[in-house]
């Protein structure tokens, strides 16, 4: 299955959102996708049941940008996992490396993120990745195995299976990135991968995705000359034609595989 997703961030009104999913859904309706491509987004949690209203019968995987660990309680603030999945949420992402800056999320809090999603039936979509010290300094694959040991720390290896992984260097990230190519990529995803395999006993993880500066001039090529499973992306699908677009970019990595 190719994976091609966007979280909006902290971006869209709700009837921005409708609006968004609206069209997603009419043009995937007139359009269907070939077998093995698997669209999602990420909306901010305010837009979440609207955008599933308007989704209905769609092929579209829906999730949350963040949820709590804890069932419920005194968290002020706070949306659990419970809250999201009954708005629609069928993944979680964790991790991403603004809410590690911004937020204080470390690999410790995604490993209870993860184990909370897992025990609610939701797929954790972790992400990981270094930045742009730590590339200099040649301890990318040291920093990123690292990440994804403690993240699934609290997952048994037989629950791997059910974790999405998205592997982006936080130096390639938003509009102060710098876009990275495969070659830049695709070992780091590698041992990633190998790391999974020993973590879940052979098994792997449910897709290993690759985020950060995707656009439409790269994504054919990432998809190509890497191990991704799919593309997890941001500002290049903000608009539903962008997401579209990579949409049939995958499509026709698909097709092409299959020949
Ligand atoms: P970007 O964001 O595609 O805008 O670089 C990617 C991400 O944060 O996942």
């Amino acid at each position: 299955m190719l994976w091609i997703g966007t979280s909006w961030k902290m971006n869209k009104t709700i009837g921005e959102s409708r609006d968004y999913a609206r069209r997603l859904a009419a043009a995937l309706a007139e359009a269907p996708l070939p077998q093995g491509v698997q669209p999602f987004i990420l909306p901010p949690h305010t837009s979440l049941a609207a955008v599933r209203d308007q989704l209905a019968g769609a092929p579209v995987m829906l999730g949350a940008q963040n949820a709590h660990w804890a069932k419920e309680g005194a968290c002020t603030g706070e949306i659990s996992m419970r809250m999201v999945a009954d708005a629609g949420a069928q993944v979680v992402e964790m991790g991403h490396s603004e809410r590690r800056e911004q937020f204080g999320e470390t690999d410790e809090t995604v490993a209870r993120r993860a184990r909370a999603a897992v025990d609610l039936g939701l797929l954790p979509l972790i992400c990981v990745g270094e930045p742009r010290s730590v590339r200099a300094a040649g301890r990318a694959e040291r920093f990123v195995t690292e990440q994804v040991r403690v993240a699934l720390s609290l997952l048994r290896p037989d629950e791997i299976g059910g974790a999405l992984i998205a592997y982006e260097p936080v130096w390639a990230i938003g509009a102060r990135g710098t876009p990275a190519t495969p070659e830049q990529v695709a070992p780091v995803m590698d041992l990633i991968a190998e790391e999974v395999r020993r973590l879940s006993d052979g098994g792997g993880c449910h897709a290993l995705l690759y985020g950060g500066g995707v656009d439409l001039d790269n994504a054919a090529l990432l998809l190509r000359d890497t191990p991704a499973d799919g593309l997890f992306v941001g500002r290049a699908a903000w608009g539903v034609d962008g997401l579209l677009q990579l949409l049939a970019i995958g499509s026709r990595h698909v097709e092409v595989a299959a020949a």
